[in-house]
């Protein structure tokens, strides 16, 4: 759930970025920034700082942000100004929206939306006062969990875009470790099985750096090839190899004054990993082809699912940089080994998504409250997302069936003891479900073409129409 809600904007807002003003159309508006969409062919860069021209009650105020992300010419700016400021010109605007509406714009109840939180949710909602501006825009990792805001609201919140949920010993030391190795400069080594979080970690720590209005750059050293990694890490000048028709700098001065994100550091080539362990020596580099010494202020992160001591031993990894690497580092402990994290992480996903998807699921049933718990997730959280978010799409019930969840049940550690899990004719029913839904998608409702697709007759695809409510 996002603490501070968005609501909708649909004027037109100029940006100022590299190539000059252009005009945007607006979606969405939050306290944390404006959600838009690109018009005529232009468009700004990520991670880019900007401003923001906005119309807001009439009044054309100027904003500084940066662009956060972008999807399919749709991109969002997060707002880069004091709490006080968002609240004078944002809480206002966002508390009378949302009084107007009438409506919570959390749990949707209708509500005379006049006092500070929602009746129905006890979520905020009078975004005025400039402390809960500031508590919502400062919540970051762990601190939903450390706890800052009453325990209602607390169970339900997450920082917007920063979700990091977790309350078991091991991810609350994880937690402490982010906290202390962020406001240092020193690189740090983030080891854990695939999905466990290492990027969000690295992310997170950024977030809590003093670098954190700098850029976060992240680049994946398993899928760039190797000749190709040296020159988008270190950047390249005219003339450097075939086609390089002008120079380009790399990500390490991308990220000048930020943080570099080197994901599966395993990966990285021989030659580089001499490169880069010179790179951390003084921190200046020169680019590929060029004679020129470039400094940078990089704060390193790096994070691999392998074994560093056994590439070591195998001579594929450099023990010098290996031991430059580990020196602060933190390991992600996998789902199976989190304790009560993972029921309550699926508790937090199930809120999330049936809200996304406006669907009025109520919990999970014991079965799969007992499913979650002893099933292995080897996709770790991010196969639980997956998991609870086609759990969410499909079910048509209050609660969510060990059934509803779709994991491989030979990787359950004990025998569940409601037998729903194995329930032969249940799988069956969920199967035949998608398969004619599948078949009434693909033919378009065609009655014939869809007894041809399934095999079967006529009337019975119309009682399978009628049995599986797809009329
Ligand atoms: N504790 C957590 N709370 C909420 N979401 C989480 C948590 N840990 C991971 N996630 C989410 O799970 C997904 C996978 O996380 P992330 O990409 O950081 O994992 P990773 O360890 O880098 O995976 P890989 O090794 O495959 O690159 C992301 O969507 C991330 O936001
Ligand atoms: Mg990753």
């Amino acid at each position: 759930m996002r603490l501070a809600p968005r609501v909708p904007y649909d004027g037109i807002m100029h940006i100022k970025c590299k190539v000059g003003w252009i005009k945007v159309q607006c979606e969405d508006l939050s306290l944390f920034g404006v959600k838009f969409r690109y018009l005529n062919g232009s468009t700004c860069e990520h991670h880019e700082w900007v401003k923001l021209k906005l119309n807001i009650d009439n009044r054309t105020t100027v904003f500084n942000g940066r662009i956060y992300r972008e999807e399919n010419r749709h991109a969002v700016a997060l707002f880069n100004e004091d709490d006080l400021t968002i609240s004078e010109l944002l809480g206002r605007f966002f508390t009378d929206r949302i009084r107007r509406s009438g409506r919570c714009p959390y749990c949707k109840e209708r509500c005379p939306c006049e006092g500070a939180s929602c009746p129905s949710c006890g979520m905020p909602i009078d975004f005025t006062q400039a402390d809960l501006v500031q508590t919502i825009r400062r919540l970051k990792v762990g601190d939903v969990i450390a706890g800052r805001l009453p325990e209602e609201v607390k169970s339900k919140v997450c920082e917007e875009n920063t979700d990091f949920v977790g309350s078991c010993e091991r991810m609350t030391r994880v937690f402490d470790l982010i906290r202390r190795f962020a406001p240092t400069d020193y690189p740090v080594l983030i080891l854990g099985e695939t999905g466990t979080g290492k990027e969000l970690t690295a992310r997170a720590i950024h977030e809590k750096s003093p670098r954190r209005e700098k850029a976060f750059i992240a680049i994946n050293c398993g899928a760039i090839p190797g000749e190709l990694l040296e020159a988008e890490l270190f950047g390249y000048e005219k003339g450097a190899f075939t086609g390089a028709h002008r120079r380009k700098p790399g990500k390490i001065e991308q990220a000048n004054g930020g943080t570099l994100f080197l994901d599966e550091i395993g990966e990285l080539p021989l030659e580089l990993q001499v490169k880069l362990l010179r790179f951390l020596e003084d921190y200046t580099f020169s680019r590929v082809g060029g004679n020129e010494t470039i400094k940078a202020d990089v704060r390193l992160i790096a994070a691999t699912n392998g074994d560093l001591r056994e590439l070591v031993r195998k001579g594929k990894f450099r023990e010098d940089l290996y031991y430059r690497l580990k020196v602060l580092s933190i390991e992600l402990p996998p789902l199976r080994d989190r304790g009560e994290d993972k029921v309550l992480m699926a508790k937090y996903f199930l809120e999330k998504f049936k809200r996304e998807q406006e669907k009025s699921i109520e919990g999970f049933t014991d079965e799969a409250i007992e499913l979650i718990e002893n099933y292995s997730w080897p996709g770790n959280v991010r196969e639980l997302i997956n998991v609870m978010k086609k759990a969410v799409v499909m079910t048509d019930k209050r609660f969510i069936d060990a059934v509803d969840l779709d994991v491989d049940t030979s990787k359950v550690s004990k025998n569940i003891g409601g037998q729903r899990l194995f329930n032969l004719k249940e799988h069956m029913d969920k199967l035949e479900k998608e398969l004619v839904e599948k078949a009434f998608n693909v033919s378009k409702g065609n009655i014939s073409k869809m007894a041809s697709m399934l095999g079967v007759s006529r009337p019975t695809v119309y009682k399978l129409i009628e049995k599986h409510n797809l009329a």
